[in-house]
């Protein structure tokens, strides 16, 4: 019993833990003004033109650069702002890697749109239908922000990303009422796509850089006064979790990992009693969100080029996909690419096919068996650890090394 109200007494250096969750969208987004200035100019054209151009606009860039907390921050003010001057409307936020096909995000935008729609029996163009004819009926203009686009346009049929894309192709609509954010990783999935999709998606590009050190240090102070009791953690913290992770000092430039690292040196300094969050407990709570991946490296330090490759392969999956499993088919495609862009010779099936198992026994990768599909049985491939930036780095490193190195 003591010891139970003791540790629920305990004092804390956080004052509102909250503010550091994934899902919290700050009230403000320092250094990203100009990306909102940027929106902003994009979608003028549904203020001074409403319902003549269906707006578009892409946004990319690498993992915690604060793509999602911006657009959303964007769409939550430019309604509010928008509704004043009397034009009605609405933002919805899709994640296509939740909403997985072209039907599910449909129903989405009419969920949010608080549009019932009947259970069974709609296609999605005629769910869009539904939605662009209650559109109409209230006068109400969209912008639909579809967020890990990449996701949707390498899962989805070629013909639902055309629809989507090319909405008003399709519908024959007099007033646009829908526009798109589309958000992304990297511009690669998008270019792949046909030139008279593509163009409907390229219009307005706006690209998010990783975060340099002093730009992640005013984040985490902004961050700090909102999360931590006042004075709690020191000025040298925060420099450090900073310098660190900013993109000018070889860190990934990812916000996201900045403020786990500065949650995590909170909870350490709890743990400790410390009233105050010292640099160690920041180095700490570093190497703690480092450590698997630094077990990793010194296992793959050792491997032989093409074992390499076919990492490079899975990782370059995982990265892009955001999803963690493959299809053996799919990673040895990956592979065979992996090894034309380096201009290696790609390695046969049975061979890339031993690697898998070696890489399995060394813990690297996992597999596991699917259950009967469509074509039979295969086997499901998956990295047994997270991609960092640095690993990546690393196992690139690696690789110049073998191949630059080699005995000809
Ligand atoms: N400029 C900023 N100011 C304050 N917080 C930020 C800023 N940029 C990012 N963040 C925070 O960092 C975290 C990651 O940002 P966000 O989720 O928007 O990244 P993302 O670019 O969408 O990443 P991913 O590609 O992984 O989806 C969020 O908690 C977000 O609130
Ligand atoms: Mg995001």
């Amino acid at each position: 019993m003591d010891i139970i109200s003791s540790e629920l007494n305990a004092p804390s250096v956080f004052r509102e833990k909250a503010v550091l969750s994934p899902d919290y969208l700050p009230k403000r987004l320092l250094h990203r003004e100009d990306k909102i200035r940027e929106l902003t100019t994009a979608f003028k054209e549904v203020i001074n033109d409403p319902g003549n151009t269906s707006v578009r606009a892409v946004i990319w860039g690498r993992t915690g650069t604060g793509k999602t907390a911006t657009v959303k921050l964007f769409g939550r003010s430019f309604k509010e702002v928008v509704n004043k001057k009397g034009i009605k409307v609405e933002y919805v936020h899709i994640n296509c890697h939740r909403q997985r096909t072209l039907y599910l995000l449909t129903l989405e935008v009419a969920n949010t749109l608080k549009l019932p729609i009947p259970v069974r029996g709609l296609s999605s163009q005629e769910v869009f239908k539904v939605i662009h004819d209650y559109l109409d009926r209230r006068n109400i203009y969209v912008i639909v922000a579809l967020d890990e686009f990449d996701y949707f346009v390498n899962t989805s049929p070629q013909e639902d990303v055309y629809f989507l894309v090319r909405l008003y192709d399709e519908l024959s609509a007099a007033v646009k009422r829908i526009s798109y954010i589309f958000i992304a990783r990297d511009l690669s999935y998008i270019n792949s796509l046909d030139k008279s999709v593509k163009d409907h998606i390229l219009r307005n590009i706006i690209e998010f850089k990783p975060y340099s050190s002093s730009e992640l240090y005013d984040i985490l102070r902004d961050r700090v006064t909102e999360a931590f009791q006042e004075n709690a953690v020191m000025d040298e913290t925060i420099r450090y979790i900073a310098d660190v992770n900013g993109f000018d000092k070889g860190g990934s430039g990812n916000a996201r990992l900045s403020i786990e690292t500065l949650e995590l040196a909170g909870e350490i300094a709890d743990r400790e009693r410390s009233p105050i969050v010292t640099v160690e407990h920041a180095k700490l709570a570093n190497s703690k969100l480092n450590q698997e991946a630094s077990i990793i490296l010194d296992e793959i330090g050792d491997l032989e080029l093409h074992n390499l490759l076919l990492i490079k392969a899975v990782m370059n999956l995982t990265k892009r996909y955001k999803d963690d499993e493959f299809p053996m088919g799919r990673v040895e495609e990956e592979y065979q690419q992996v090894c034309r862009d380096l201009g290696e010779e790609p390695r046969r099936h049975t061979q890339v096919y031993e690697y898998v198992r070696r890489l399995r026994l060394m813990g690297v990768l996992n597999t596991r068996q699917s259950g009967k599909g469509l074509r039979g049985r295969t086997t499901l491939i998956s990295l047994a650890f997270p991609v960092t930036q640095d690993l990546e780095d690393y196992v690139n490193k690696q690789i110049r090394v073998r191949i630059n190195t080699r005995e000809e």
